[in-house]
C-alpha cells in the first residue's frame, strides 16, 4: 500500500502504515473507500448515543476509534510520533486538557455564539492533531457534534469532499491557517 500526500494532510510514518489492519488494499482510493464504510458505522453508531460530551477527552479518543477503529490499529490512540501539523506528541493529552477547559469557560461565559465556539474548538483540536491520522474527519465531526450540542444544528463543510484537493479543500486549510495565526474570520466565513 502506497499512500499519498497531500499539502494539509497528516504523511502515514511506516510504523503507523504497519497499523493497517485491512491487508487487501492497494490504492489510496480503495483505503479512502474502506475508510468511508468505517465512519459511516461509527456515525451510526455515534446516531445511538443518548450521552456523548464532545467535551470529555475519552469521549473524544472513543468517537475516533469508531470511525477508524476497523481501518487502523492504533485508532482512538493518541499520536505517538511528531507530525507537520499539531503539538509535539507529548504535549497532546495537557493541551487537551486545557483546550477544553478553556472551551467550557467560554461556554459558560457566552464569549462567543455557539458557531464561533464550535468553529474555534474546530480549529484547536485540529491544531492539536490527537491522532496519527483521521485529524480532519474527527475533528469536524466532533465540531457537529458541540454545535449540535449547542444550538440543535450541524456545520455546511461544503458539498466538495474535503479530502481530494478541491477548490473547497484549499480554502478550508487556508482558512485554518489564517486561524493558526489568530484571525478566525475565514474559518467562519467557510463555515457561512
Ligand atoms: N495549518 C493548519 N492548522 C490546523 N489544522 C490544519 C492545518 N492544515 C491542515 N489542518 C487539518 O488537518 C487535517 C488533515 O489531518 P489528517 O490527520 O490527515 O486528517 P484526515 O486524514 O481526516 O484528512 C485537515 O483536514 C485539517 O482539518
Ligand atoms: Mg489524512
Amino acid at each position: 500500500m502506497k499512500f499519498d500526500s497531500l499539502p494539509g494532510a497528516t504523511p502515514i510514518d511506516p510504523d503507523e502504515a504497519a497499523g493497517l489492519i485491512p491487508s487487501h488494499l492497494t490504492l489510496q482510493k480503495e483505503l479512502n473507500e474502506f475508510e468511508e464504510a468505517n465512519i459511516l458505522e461509527g456515525v451510526q453508531w455515534l446516531n445511538k448515543q443518548r450521552r456523548g460530551d464532545p467535551l470529555d477527552v475519552d469521549f473524544i479518543l472513543r468517537v475516533h476509534h469508531r470511525m477508524f477503529g476497523q481501518t487502523w490499529r492504533w485508532a482512538g490512540k493518541l499520536r505517538l510520533t511528531d507530525k507537520n501539523i499539531g503539538v509535539p506528541h507529548y504535549e497532546i493529552r495537557p493541551r487537551l486538557r486545557l483546550m477544553l477547559d478553556d472551551v467550557t469557560a467560554q461556554i459558560r461565559h457566552q464569549s462567543y455564539g455557539p458557531t464561533e465556539l464550535a468553529a474555534r474548538y474546530h480549529h484547536r483540536l485540529v491544531s492539536i492533531h490527537v491522532f496519527p491520522n483521521g485529524n480532519g474527519r474527527h475533528a469536524r465531526l466532533m465540531a457537529d457534534l458541540l454545535l449540535i450540542k449547542l444550538a440543535g444544528r450541524r456545520f455546511d463543510w461544503g458539498r466538495d469532499s474535503l479530502l481530494t484537493p478541491t477548490e473547497t479543500r484549499a480554502h478550508y486549510i487556508a482558512s485554518l491557517r489564517s486561524a493558526d495565526a489568530g484571525d478566525y474570520a475565514p474559518l467562519l466565513a467557510f463555515l457561512k
